[in-house]
C-alpha cells in the first residue's frame, strides 16, 4: 500500500488500530458489566469501519452500530458477522436485505415499523428490532405519546413470528456534561418505556450510552454502552491528551512538495494577507480545504504543522489544494513529513487544538478529512489476522 514514505503519496490519514484497542479497553474497564457496542457510522468517524470493527472486536467489543443499511451492508460484506444495528432510515428503503443478512434494526414508529415488517416477510425471517424512545434529545425516536402505538403493533409482529423485540433504547442529549439534569431524566424515561415494553410480555436489553455516559455514568450503563468518539481515542470532555485515558487514533500528515527561499516583503498566499517579513524558506504542502483542512484553521493566522521536529506556522490563506508554511532559516528538503494534527504527544496540533480554533468538536475535525486524495492508511496491526 502506498504511504507517505512512498514518494507518490501526498498527504495521509494514518488510522493507528493499536490505539482503536486501548481505547477499547479503557471502555471495557470503565462498563464491565455491559455489552460494548463500537459505533462505526460515517465510516468509523472517518477511521475506516472495516478496520476499526476487526480491532475494536479483536480487543473485546461485543456490537457494532451504524447509521445507514449501506453502512451496515458494507460491513457484512467484509466478511464482519457480529451484533450490529443500524438506527437512521427512510420507511421507503428495502429492509430485506438488512433482515437477512442479521443487522437489527431501530424502529422509531409504526410507518418505520411496517417498512421493516415487509423486509421480514421478504427476507423469510423475523426482524431484530430495537424500538427507539425519544426521551429528550428531539431527534430521533418515538414521542411517548406514540410509544404505546408503537408497542402495539410490535407486540402483534412479535405474536405473528415476524419479529423479535431485541432492545429499547434512547440517545442522550448532554452527555458530555454528566451532572446535566437532563440524563436523570432521559433514563428515567427510558426505564418507563422498557418497562411498558415488558408489561407487554416482552423481554428487551435496555441501551442509552454513548461515549462521554459510558465514561462517566455506570448508572446509565444499562444492558448496553455505544460509545463512538472515545473509540477513536477523542476525549468526549475535551481533556486534553496527557489527561485524557484515551489515544486519538488518526495522524494527518502531508509531504513537502516545494521548498524554496524568497525575499523579504513578498505577499503570501490568495490575497496576500501574509507578507514575508524578511528572507525566508517556504515550505509548500499539498493539502487545502478540498481535503478538509478548511480555510477557517488559518483565519487569526494561528495554523501550525509539525515539520522538522518544530511547530511552524501556516502563512496566508488556505487554499483549496495547497498550504505554505514559513521555516524561517531551517533546512527544510522536499519529501519532508508535515504532521497537520496526530495524537499529541509528539507537540502536533491535536484534532481537540483544530476544533478549538474553529469553534467546533473533534468529531466534525475527523470525520471532515476528504478522502479524494488523502490516502488513508491503517498501522497497528492485527487487521491483517483477517
Ligand atoms: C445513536 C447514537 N449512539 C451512540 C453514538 C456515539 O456517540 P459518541 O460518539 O458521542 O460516543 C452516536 C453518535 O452520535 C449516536 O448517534
Amino acid at each position: 500500500m502506498n504511504r507517505v514514505t512512498d514518494p507518490v503519496v501526498r498527504a495521509e490519514a494514518v488510522v493507528d488500530l493499536a490505539a482503536v484497542r486501548h481505547n477499547v479497553g479503557v471502555l471495557r474497564r470503565v462498563a464491565p458489566g455491559a455489552d460494548l457496542m463500537v459505533v462505526l457510522k460515517a465510516d468509523g468517524y472517518g477511521h475506516g469501519a472495516v478496520e476499526v470493527a476487526r480491532a475494536a472486536l479483536l480487543a473485546g467489543a461485543t456490537w457494532l452500530g451504524v447509521c445507514t443499511l449501506d453502512e451496515a451492508a458494507a460491513l457484512r460484506a467484509a466478511g464482519i458477522t457480529a451484533p450490529l444495528l443500524s438506527w437512521l432510515h427512510l420507511p421507503g428503503e428495502d429492509f430485506a436485505p438488512a433482515v437477512a443478512s442479521a443487522v437489527d434494526l431501530s424502529v422509531s414508529s409504526r410507518e418505520h415499523l411496517a417498512a421493516v415488517l415487509a423486509g421480514a416477510r421478504a427476507a423469510g425471517r423475523p426482524a431484530r428490532l430495537h424500538l427507539k424512545v425519544d426521551t429528550g434529545l428531539s431527534r430521533n425516536g418515538a414521542p411517548a405519546a406514540r410509544w404505546p402505538d408503537l408497542l402495539d403493533d410490535a407486540a402483534k409482529a412479535v405474536a405473528d413470528g415476524e419479529a423479535e423485540v431485541v432492545a429499547v433504547w434512547s440517545h442522550l442529549a448532554a452527555a458530555d456534561t454528566p451532572d446535566h439534569p437532563s440524563l436523570d431524566v432521559q433514563a428515567a424515561r427510558l426505564t418507563a418505556a422498557w418497562e411498558s415494553t415488558r408489561a407487554r410480555g416482552l423481554d428487551p436489553i435496555r441501551h442509552l450510552a454513548n461515549s462521554g455516559a459510558t465514561m462517566s455514568r455506570p448508572d446509565l450503563h444499562f444492558d448496553l454502552v455505544r460509545p463512538g468518539i472515545a473509540v477513536y481515542g477523542l476525549d468526549p470532555f475535551d481533556r486534553p491528551v496527557a489527561e485524557s485515558p484515551l489515544v486519538p487514533a488518526m495522524t494527518l500528515r502531508a509531504r513537502v512538495v516545494l521548498a524554496k527561499r524568497v525575499p523579504a516583503g513578498e505577499g503570501v498566499s490568495y490575497g496576500h494577507e501574509w507578507t514575508t517579513p524578511r528572507e525566508t524558506t517556504l515550505a509548500l504542502l499539498p493539502v487545502g480545504y478540498a481535503d478538509g483542512v478548511t480555510r477557517a484553521l488559518n483565519r487569526h493566522g494561528r495554523m501550525r504543522v509539525l515539520l522538522g521536529g518544530a511547530l511552524r506556522p501556516v502563512v496566508g490563506r488556505v487554499c483549496m489544494d495547497q498550504v505554505v508554511v514559513d521555516c524561517g532559516d531551517d533546512e527544510v528538503r522536499v519529501g519532508d513529513e508535515a504532521v497537520l494534527f496526530g495524537a499529541g504527544g509528539d507537540g502536533a496540533p491535536t484534532a481537540q487544538d483544530w476544533a478549538d480554533e474553529l469553534g467546533t468538536i473533534h468529531y466534525e475535525v475527523v470525520t471532515g478529512v476528504q478522502f479524494r486524495r488523502v490516502v488513508r492508511v491503517h498501522t497497528g496491526g492485527d487487521e491483517q489476522q483477517w
